[in-house]
């Protein structure tokens, strides 16, 4: 995806940017396994791409447990960043999930400090659950995480656009 080498997109996630483009190939092909390798668990990824112009702006990823429960992650391109894109990406994938999937509780654990990604999780009818200090490690650093908890489906989101998840096997989700 062009421009995921830039910086701003992992500033609040414990991940760099990919050194090239075979690196970041490699790695969404391991991705596409859908399976942990213990086998118990589903890990499913989808690229966002923006209806019109077509371009892609991000990635959203869940993990599914085999009691139907889903941990949460989201990223866009920091060129991206404001335009509602994250919000309807991340709603979109929750309600594929409560729906197609079966999954009717979800979980995500931002870093304390990450306001953007806390508002995305509020917007969508995401609640604070529990703080954990020093819970997590950010490029070498001890840090305070927040999870946030959402039961059924999320609020309603309305962007101009519109975005379209395509997973890694070809299968489209328009919202
Ligand atoms: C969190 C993230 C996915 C949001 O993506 P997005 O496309 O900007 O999302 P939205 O446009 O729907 O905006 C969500 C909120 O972030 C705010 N926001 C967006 N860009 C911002 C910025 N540069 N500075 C401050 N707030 C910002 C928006 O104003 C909005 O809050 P609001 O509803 O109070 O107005 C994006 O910031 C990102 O990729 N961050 C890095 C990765 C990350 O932190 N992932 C989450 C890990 S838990």
């Amino acid at each position: 995806m062009p421009g995921s080498a830039m910086p701003g997109s992992t500033i609040f996630i414990d991940d760099n940017p990919p050194e090239s483009l075979d690196s970041l190939r490699a790695r969404y092909a391991r991705l596409s396994s859908r399976r942990s390798p213990d086998g118990t668990e589903a890990w499913l990824n989808w690229a966002v791409r923006v209806v019109c112009p077509g371009n892609y702006v991000g990635l959203v990823q869940a993990t599914v447990t085999a009691s139907l429960s889903a941990l949460i992650a989201y990223v866009m391109l920091y060129a991206a960043w404001g335009n509602g894109y994250g919000r309807e990406a991340v709603a979109a994938m929750v309600e594929h999930l409560l729906k197609n999937c079966g999954v009717s509780t979800f979980c995500a654990l931002v870093d304390a400090r990450n306001q953007p990604s806390i508002a995305l999780l509020r917007a969508l009818g995401f609640t604070f659950d529990q703080h954990r200090t020093g819970a997590a490690l950010l490029h070498g650093d001890v840090a305070d995480e927040l999870e946030f908890r959402l039961e059924g489906a999320p609020a309603p989101t309305v962007t101009p656009q519109g975005t379209i998840l395509s997973d890694w096997h070809g299968t489209k989700t328009e919202h």
